[in-house]
This record gives C-alpha cells, sequence and structure tokens, in this order.
C-alpha cells in the first residue's frame, strides 16, 4: 500500500479511536478514572474563584476610608481563610489527581497489552506471514505508550473545557464583545495545534516501513547474537551503520523542516493573539471609565481575559495532542479489524483412535497474496499408525503440505479428510491437540528443561518428563547439569541461563513432541543440526517408541528416510512417486536418484 495513503485518518477514524481509547479507559479503572474526572470538573471551576475574591477584596477594600479604620475587619478576615483554602483545595485536587492517575495508568497498559495479545493470538499464521499485518502490529506496539497519553490528555481536556465555559459565561455577564474578541483572537492557535498533529503523526505513521528498516538494522548490530558471527567475519558492519544512517537522515531531513514550519505559524498565530486581547482591554477599561463596572471587576475582567487566552491556548496544544495520540492508537484499530479466517465454530472431536487415518483429495493450494499453486492436486491417504517419510528439494512443498494438515492454513481446493470427516468440520483444538509437531524454526523457550518439555501439553502430568527427554536423547547432557531438569536455558531472562547447541536444541524441541504423545507426531526436520550417526540412532528409537502411532518425518538425510513404512516424494508441489525404500529403489526414477547421490557422498547401501 502507498504510504501517502494511509498519512492522513478522517476526522471519523479520529473520533473512532477516541472512543475506543475512552471505552478501553474506563473499563480498565471504572472507579478511578471517575473520581479523577470529577476532580477535573472541580478544578476547572475553581480557577476562575481565585480572581474572584481578588475583585471581592479589592471592592471591599475601596469601599474602606481609611481615615477612620484602625483594625482589620471580619470581612477582610473572613475573606482571606477563603482563598487560602480555595489555594490549597486546587493544589491538593491537582496532586491527588496525579496520583490517582499514576495506578490507573498501570491499570489501563495493562488492559489494553493484554487485549491486544489476546486479538493476536487469536489470529491465522496467515496474517503473520503477511507483511501488512507486521507493518500494522508493528505500530499498534510502538503506539501502547500512547495509551496513557491520551489518557492525560482526556483529563486535561476536560479541566480545560469546564475553565472556559465558566469564563466565557462570567465574561458574558460582563459584555458579549470581550469575549467575542478572545474567541476570534485564538483561532489562529486552533489551527496550527491541529496542523502540528497531522505533521507529527504523517512523520511517524508515513515513515513507518522506513523506521522499521532502521530498527532492523540497529537490532542486527546491537543486539542479534545470531548475526553477530556473519557480520564480523563478512565485515558488514559499515554496510548496515550506512544505511542505518542514511535512513536516519532522511527522517531526520523531513522532521526538521515540519518543525521549521511550525515555528512559524506559532509565531504568526501568538501574534494575532495578543492583538485581540490587546483589543479586548481597552475595551474593559472603557467599561471601566464609563462608570459601568468596579475597579475590583476590572481586575477580575483582566484575569479572566488572560486566564481565558491561556486556557485555550492550551485546550487547542492539549486538543492537537489528543489528536495525535488518537491516530497513533488508530493502529490499534487496524489491528483489531484483521479477522481470523480459519472457522472454529465445531466442537466435534477427533476419534480417540484414528480406524482410516487421513486423507488428502485433490487438495490444492496456494498462499495468500500468491497466484501460484504450491500444491497441486495431492491425494494420498496415511494410515492410522503408519511411519511415512516425505523427501523432496528445497521449496517443493513439504512444509506447506504439513501447515494444512495441522490445519494453520485451509486447503484452497479439495478436502483434507481426518477418518472420513473434513478437518473443518472438527474443532480447531482438537485438530491441534491430536497432532504433536516440531517445525523446522521451533521455538527455543527461555525458560527451565522442565518447561520447554512441559510446554508440549501442559496438562500432562510431569512424570512423563523423564521419558521423553531419555526417548529424544536430551537426557544424554541434561544428566550433566546440575540443577538437571530445573536447569534454566537461554540467557535473555536469567543471567546464568545455558547455552546448548543446535542440535541440543533440537532434542529439548524433540523431548516436547514426544511428551504431548499425541496420536499424530509429525517432524519438519528438527534433526537437520543432529549429526547423521546421532538422527540415525534417534529414528530407529523413534520408531519404536511410536509404534501405533501416526507419524510424518521430513528429513533430507535418506538414511534416516529409509527406515519409514512409506515415503512420499514431492516435487514442485506435486507427489510424484511414493512406496518404501525397497520399492521406490527398483522403480529408479526420482528417488533412485536422489537416494544414489547421497548415497555416493556418504556410502550409503
Ligand atoms: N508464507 C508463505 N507465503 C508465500 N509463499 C510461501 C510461504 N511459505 C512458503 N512459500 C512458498 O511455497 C513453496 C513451498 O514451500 P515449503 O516451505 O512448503 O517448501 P519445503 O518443501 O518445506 O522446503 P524446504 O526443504 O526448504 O523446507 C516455496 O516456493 C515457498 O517459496
Ligand atoms: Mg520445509
Amino acid at each position: 500500500m502507498n504510504n501517502d495513503q494511509i498519512e492522513k485518518l478522517s476526522f471519523k477514524e479520529r473520533f473512532k479511536s477516541m472512543k475506543l481509547s475512552l471505552k478501553w479507559i474506563f473499563k480498565a479503572s471504572p472507579k478511578i478514572t471517575t473520581i479523577i474526572f470529577i476532580l477535573s470538573i472541580i478544578g476547572g471551576i475553581l480557577v476562575i474563584v481565585t480572581p474572584y475574591i481578588y475583585k471581592i477584596l479589592i471592592d471591599y477594600l475601596t469601599t474602606l476610608d481609611i481615615t477612620t479604620t484602625t483594625t482589620i475587619s471580619f470581612t477582610i478576615i473572613t475573606i482571606l481563610i477563603v482563598y487560602v483554602l480555595t489555594v490549597w483545595l486546587r493544589n491538593y485536587i491537582s496532586e491527588l489527581a496525579l496520583l490517582l492517575r499514576t495506578t490507573a495508568n498501570f491499570r489501563i497498559e495493562k488492559y489494553v497489552s493484554s487485549k491486544l495479545m489476546k486479538k493476536i493470538s487469536s489470529l491465522d499464521l496467515e496474517h503473520f506471514e503477511d507483511s501488512e499485518f507486521y507493518n500494522s502490529l508493528y505500530k499498534a506496539n510502538q503506539s501502547l505508550p500512547q495509551i496513557t497519553s491520551i489518557y492525560r490528555h482526556f483529563i486535561h481536556i476536560l479541566r480545560y473545557i469546564v475553565t472556559i465555559i465558566t469564563i466565557l459565561a462570567s465574561l458574558l455577564i460582563f459584555d458579549w464583545r470581550i469575549s467575542l474578541l478572545v474567541i476570534i483572537g485564538s483561532i489562529p492557535i486552533l489551527f496550527v495545534s491541529l496542523k502540528y498533529a497531522n505533521v507529527n503523526y504523517s512523520l511517524f505513521y508515513g515513515n513507518s516501513p522506513v523506521k522499521r528498516e532502521a530498527k532492523y538494522y540497529l537490532e542486527l548490530i546491537n543486539s542479534n547474537k545470531r548475526a553477530v558471527k556473519e557480520i564480523k567475519l563478512f565485515s558488514l558492519r559499515d554496510t548496515f551503520l550506512s544505511k542505518w544512517n542514511t535512513l536516519f537522515k532522511d527522517i531526520i531531513k523531513k522532521q526538521d523542516s515540519a518543525v521549521r514550519k511550525q515555528t512559524i505559524r506559532y509565531f504568526l498565530a501568538g501574534l494575532i493573539n495578543v492583538i485581540f486581547i490587546f483589543f479586548s482591554i481597552i475595551l474593559s477599561i472603557n467599561l471601566y471609565i464609563r462608570g459601568e463596572i468596579t475597579i475590583g471587576s476590572i481586575v477580575f475582567l483582566l484575569a479572566l481575559i488572560f486566564q481565558f487566552s491561556n486556557s485555550l491556548t492550551m485546550f487547542f496544544e492539549i486538543f492537537g495532542n489528543l489528536n495525535k495520540s488518537a491516530s497513533y492508537i488508530y493502529s490499534f484499530v487496524n489491528v483489531f479489524n484483521y479477522k481470523s479466517k480459519i472457522n472454529n465454530n465445531s466442537t466435534k472431536k477427533i476419534p480417540k483412535i484414528l480406524s482410516k487415518g487421513i486423507t488428502f483429495k485433490n487438495v490444492f493450494f496456494r498462499y495468500p497474496k500468491s497466484d501460484e499453486f504450491v500444491l497441486k492436486n495431492i491425494n494420498v491417504t496415511i494410515k492410522p499408525g503408519e511411519n511415512i517419510a516425505i523427501v523432496g528439494e528445497n521449496g517443493s512443498g513439504k512444509t506447506t503440505f504439513i501447515k494444512l494438515l495441522s490445519r494453520l492454513y485451509d486447503v484452497s481446493d479439495g478436502e483434507i479428510l481426518i477418518d472420513n470427516t473434513n478437518i473443518k468440520d472438527y474443532s480447531l483444538l482438537e485438530v491441534h491437540k491430536n497432532i504433536g509437531i516440531i517445525f523446522q524454526d521451533f521455538v527455543q523457550y527461555e525458560a527451565s528443561v522442565k518447561e520447554n518439555i512441559k510446554f508440549g501439553n501442559v496438562n500432562r502430568n510431569n512424570k512423563y518428563i523423564h521419558e521423553s527427554a531419555v526417548s529424544s536423547g536430551a537426557y544424554d547432557f541434561i544428566k550433566h547439569f546440575d540443577k538437571k531438569y530445573n536447569a534454566y536455558l537461554g540467557k535473555v531472562i536469567s543471567k546464568d541461563g545455558k547455552e546448548l547447541s543446535g542440535g541440543q536444541w533440537q532434542k529439548v524441541a524433540l523431548a516436547r513432541a514426544f511428551f504431548k504423545d499425541s496420536q499424530i507426531l509429525i517432524l519438519d526436520e528438527p534433526t537437520a543440526s543432529i549429526d547423521a550417526k546421532a538422527e540415525y540412532d534417534l529414528f530407529k528409537r523413534f520408531k519404536n517408541l511410536t509404534k501405533g502411532k501416526t507419524t510424518i518425518l521430513i528429513s533430507h538425510r535418506f538414511s534416516t528416510v529409509r527406515m519409514a513404512d512409506r515415503i512420499i516424494v514431492m516435487d514442485k508441489g506435486k507427489i510424484v512417486e511414493e512406496g518404501s525404500h525397497k520399492q521406490l529403489m527398483s522403480k529408479k526414477g526420482v528417488y533412485h536418484k536422489l537416494f544414489s547421490l547421497q548415497a555416493k557422498g556418504y556410502n550409503l547401501k
């Protein structure tokens, strides 16, 4: 999508964001927020009380005859007490509101973050493999702190609205022309403030892909453990630094020019404002000269005029900020607009023990936003308890096949049946429960060994953890850890966490899959870092361990693949051959060719 198209938000979109934010704020901390809002209203009214007390005091003093008065009267004492109390109350209210807001902020941040996390985790894999969604998600994550800013803005804006209305009402009592002058004088400030919200926001929004790119380089150099080795050995540091510099130079240039323009605008708007204030003061003094108001009233009026103009300026400024925050918040609206496409209304359970197995019937698949079919007319049945291996060149569609089988995606055409029932007719949770799967890019959880294994099925009894670790071969190194299963893996959360080798991590991941104990077990090349001999041993054991279970193994190693009951050979999205190792070898087709090629290097027979 073109950046220019998404830069500016319509009034309606901003309004929607504000409404959504208000709703969240009230839901996250209803009581505290109500109290804060009431305090804001009181604070807003109190602003005019002080100048009004001045007026009363001055008017009273001017009526006194100083030649005869010798003591401070009871009236003066009363006025002063009221004055001091108002000042105290006003200060206390703002302190109290600040304190309450701190506690509310935490609640709101937690509420919105958890809402976002819940939403994101409900989305399909498809969304995460889509860069447009990633862009929205990035913006939403970046905008998270804005939710507390928008809260602050709401509170302030409410206070200024109350102040402005109170002042306006008081001014109108004196002379409507004064109100008119101060209102007109403030209009330029309104426009300038609104303009600023747009400028600032479009920098953030319009440049988001640029900023993402900049962030990527920064992370690559600063914090990416995996990249360090390559960056050092290929001497890439300067290349990435200069890419990063160029990007930032561009952002800074744009920002500078926006700020420069804004300085001039503020200068002019402020000038127009004081000219109007000037005339409104002339008008007030004129009222006094004509004897229409007292000297106390003129002090009151002057205070109101300045207060009004201040409050209005502040109001516009906060309104601008509110607008800006609302625009940031709109990135949440964007994320919340994404809907999961994989429907999940069924509660149907998968039979505890499959009797017919899994069938792919004329299955075609292409990734969303792509025209090319990556799976073409796949027809295959995997019987219960069968041991299947899938081989094929990179990009032939093996992982995609598994993604469909585990319903991370829905087929484009054709159907997948589990025990003669369409996979879509089962509860999605059931499908995921019955399939244990370890992908090529499995996760290395920053957690203890125990948890890393237990994450396979958090509801299963811990006593099977050891058994799973032994089966996967992970116990061979776990037994050397001082803390055994309580040893912490990874160094992000725990300082003294253990660093594992690629192959060791894979064994932990395999233990996790075994621990899940599901009737269908799929391993998508999680053994690539395990040496050939260890892989061979592992799968020999695996075959014994998984007797009665349906297993699918994807591997590029024919020493392992040949052990399978049946081998499916894929090429460019199609199944080109299938059968046992023996059958395929005697067929002298693709499998035979690939096998012989590898055998030459490995001396396999
Ligand atoms: N998320 C995606 N969006 C679009 N195309 C994709 C996506 N994932 C994979 N592809 C494409 O689908 C095809 C099949 O990919 P797949 O990952 O299934 O291959 P594979 O057989 O598992 O390969 P490898 O042996 O390298 O793991 C490839 O051409 C790939 O470019
Ligand atoms: Mg793959």
